[in-house]
């Protein structure tokens, strides 16, 4: 017996089908039972598969991973579907194109399903909404950003992303824990100077404490700290 929106595979010849009207009987393909795949949820390290759903008005849009996934010839995600209450959309996708699709729609819940041709069948219904607001001066002067100089660098017993950075604000030194190990080597990251959020709440991680953030942005092609044009005092304030 299956169930509406049940995705089966055939493990001979590969045929997918998703089931658009449940029915009594067993599926087969290729003279045996075809295997109902499992719609994983979640991702151990960098989440790539997972979708991520943000909402702005009645435009959905759909990302598949918080890293996009790879697009190669033999490693793509092949479709995306979003499903509502009674509605679906599914978009076809091959080698080369962006892991992404975009909807209209007034409804609030969602289900995205996407299917990597290597690593099978993923699911999420998080969706985030994301509003335009703008925020005031005062805001934004609460956050001090300031230039710190990283001295020194080390790793993080157990942690396979954070690296444990001492920092110099000007006359102050203090450590600060950033998720980058995977895209900078200690040398690298040595001497440089980079910008901080110098007053966010402290909090510790690994049995470490971490007071600032360094600002980095990442992308499907990696992860860069931002560094500054011309060189400026660590400890200066960013306005
Ligand atoms: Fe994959």
């Amino acid at each position: 017996m299956t169930e509406s929106r049940q995705v089966y595979k055939c493990n001979i010849c590969g045929n997918i089908v998703n089931i658009l009207h449940a029915g009594m009987g067993q599926l087969v393909c290729c003279n045996a039972s075809m295997e109902l795949m499992n719609e994983k949820g979640q991702e151990e390290g960098l989440e790539k598969h997972l979708p991520v759903i943000e909402k702005k008005g009645d435009i959905l849009k759909v990302k598949v991973g918080e890293v996009a996934h790879p697009m190669e010839e033999n490693h793509f995600i092949e479709w995306i579907e979003v499903i509502s209450n009674n509605e679906s959309w599914i978009r076809f996708l091959k080698a080369g194109d962006k892991p992404e699709m975009e909807i209209v729609s007034k409804d609030k819940d969602f289900v995205v399903r996407s299917f990597c041709n290597v690593h099978g069948l993923w699911k999420s219904d998080k969706v985030v909404e994301s509003k335009n607001e703008f925020i005031n001066f005062d805001d934004f002067e609460k956050v001090d950003l300031r230039i710190a100089e990283i001295t020194d660098v080390l790793p993080i017993e157990g942690s396979e992303k954070l690296l444990k950075l001492r920092v110099r604000l000007g006359e102050e030194e203090r450590q600060i824990l950033a998720g980058i190990s995977k895209f900078y080597s200690i040398e690298e990251l040595k001497n440089k100077k980079v910008v901080v959020v110098a007053n966010l709440e402290p909090r510790m991680m690994f049995g470490e404490e971490s007071r600032g953030m360094v600002l980095a942005a990442k992308d499907e092609n990696g992860l860069s700290v931002i560094v500054l044009d011309r060189d400026i005092a660590s400890g200066t304030k960013l306005s």
